[in-house]
């Protein structure tokens, strides 16, 4: 079985900016989790390139709507390759395939009954790309999220008969895994309940979007056209672009992971598509969060949008994945500050993790011939490092599985925190000084550097990079989350204390981890 994730398909309106960042790169600890869990994962990303808001930033921008599309997908592409994010897929959704997957799907979806025509009559949010729900009849109504005017709409449309999907679409909802975290799930109910109304999936006049076949002067309407790139995005590179085909290659998605702007379309609109054209459903959509800057809400208007490759550039890519993942609980909203994101990653990636690997490997290269001390009692799963390291690695397996990517962060530094505790109370270096004790030092050590050896082996997923400098000091060998499923446990067993080789040479040590010094804010 394929676990297949996706984030959402980008619009490209724009260069990407820190809240595309958060999601992909949430998405990717993911991944690599699963990967090294041994599923067989294909994670998706890519970019939604039709619709008016698509074509009106190429005209503004005096491009074709295709050049425009064309440079801001590269700079996603280039982005995610500098991030290192491990997508097996980034769709477009200019795709020429995704045009035939499209068409392929809305046969399936006309030949049930559930498209008629109808007119449309509304307040239409070209950055939403949205009719709005009666926006309390204002005279000139704005969308609530982007505080721009509406645009009244009223034209004749193909529409989908979403309200033949009421109860099915209410039995999904409250089925308890489907939309995540819980919290989410009463805003898409309390819209359920309100009874689904048709909606329409195709406009005319707008010639950026796919056609519609057999309905001249329609493309369709960009969410259902975006939504099906999830499933172009399964078919291989040299597959035809066939429906049944995609399908095979790893649906339905284990989860959709989007920001809470977009729930209904994926816990609503999706699966009565899905319904409608008789396919299998996801098995799950997390809704995840916002952030904002230092309290207010990131935006060019307010001058404060964080740019992901200036922050990669400055900051790293370790800081910034464990500000985003530790910090903030994904699914509530989080607020980026510059100090609290300094203060964390030197606090515990320089000092808490980077200090306690530093010191002990020190220590252990030097008094014991520039390897792993021999260990007498420290390989007991009693010794207390070693109940720290089985807390630590069921509450980091827990919290990946169900993106809790905090509780799993704060529980892998928890045993580095242990680590560097038992460091102190046992102060080998004290010991070291006195006749008899080598021993016990070499025990004391052994189990110091064995807990870093696991916590490294349990940030891998949240910071690949970090953890391959770890284990790299630790003269260990590195599992690849990044391209295939690793064989079958193997990350799992590794994970099982007492796997440390005494005798085996320890490398040099240098500093795993640089401090943060910004001078400048952000
Ligand atoms: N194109 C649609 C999605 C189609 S999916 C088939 C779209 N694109 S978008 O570019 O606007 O991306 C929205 C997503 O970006 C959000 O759902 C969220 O994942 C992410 N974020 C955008 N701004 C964000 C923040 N300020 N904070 C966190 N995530 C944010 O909607």
């Amino acid at each position: 079985m394929t676990y297949t994730l996706t984030t959402p398909l980008y619009y490209v309106n724009d260069k990407p900016h820190l809240g595309s960042a958060y999601t992909t790169l949430a998405c990717d600890a993911l991944a690599r989790f699963q990967r090294l869990k041994g599923e067989q994962v294909l994670f998706i990303t890519g970019c939604d390139e039709h619709g008016q808001k698509i074509q009106r930033t190429a005209e503004a921008a005096g491009l074709s709507p295709q050049a425009h599309c064309d440079g801001v997908s590269a700079q996603y592409r280039e982005l995610w390759d500098r991030w290192q994010i491990s997508n097996n897929r980034l769709i477009r959704t200019t795709d020429p395939r995704h045009r035939q997957i499209v068409e392929q799907f809305f046969a399936r979806v006309e030949a049930s009954g559930d498209i008629v025509e109808g007119r449309q009559q509304g307040w239409y949010c070209v950055a939403c790309e949205e009719f709005k729900d009666d926006p309390h009849e204002a005279k000139d109504p704005e969308c609530p999220t982007h505080k721009r005017p509406l645009e009244w709409r009223d034209e004749v449309n193909l529409f989908f008969r979403l309200s033949r999907y009421q109860e099915q679409i209410e039995a999904l909802i409250a089925q308890p895994g489907f939309i995540q975290p819980a919290s989410r799930r009463n805003e898409v109910e309390n819209f359920v309940k309100q009874g689904l109304r048709d909606f329409s999936i195709s406009r005319v006049n707008l010639p950026w979007g796919i056609p519609v076949p057999g309905h001249e002067g329609h493309t369709f309407y960009v969410w259902f056209d975006a939504l099906l790139g999830y499933i172009t995005a399964l078919l291989e590179e040299g597959d035809a672009p066939d429906l049944e085909t995609a399908l095979s290659r790893g649906w339905p998605a284990a989860v959709h992971v989007i920001g809470k702007d977009i729930l209904r379309f994926h816990a609503v609109y999706w699966p009565a598509m899905l319904l409608s054209a008789g396919l299998p459903l996801p098995a799950k959509v997390f809704g995840h969060g916002f952030l904002t800057r230092e309290g207010q809400k990131m935006g060019k208007s307010l001058g404060n949008v964080l740019d992901p490759a200036d922050l990669l550039e400055r900051c790293g890519r370790d800081a910034v994945r464990w500000y985003l993942l530790r910090d903030i609980p994904f699914g509530d909203d989080g607020d980026f500050q510059q100090q609290r994101f300094s203060d964390l990653v030197n606090n515990d990636l320089a000092n808490t993790i980077g200090n306690m690997l530093n010191r002990t490997s020190s220590m252990a290269r030097r008094w014991f011939d520039n390897a792993v001390p021999p260990a007498s009692t420290a390989t007991g799963s009693d010794h207390p490092l070693a109940q720290a390291a089985a807390q630590a690695r069921t509450t980091v397996l827990q919290g990946l599985e169900q993106l809790e990517f905090r509780s799993a962060a704060e529980a892998a530094l928890q045993l580095a925190i242990a680590a560097n505790g038992f460091l102190n109370e046992q102060a080998p270096w004290s010991r070291m000084k006195q006749e008899g004790t080598r021993d016990q030092v070499a025990d004391d050590l052994y189990a110091v550097l064995e807990a870093a050896r696991i916590t490294a082996l349990l940030m891998a997923p949240l910071l690949p990079d970090l953890s391959e400098r770890m284990l790299l000091q630790l003269g260990q060998s590195i599992p690849d989350s990044s391209a295939t499923a690793q064989p079958d446990g193997a990350w799992l067993t590794q994970l099982e204390w007492g796997a440390l080789q005494s005798g085996a040479p320890l490398p040099e040590p240098s500093p795993v981890m640089a401090r943060l010094e910004l001078s400048e804010p952000l």
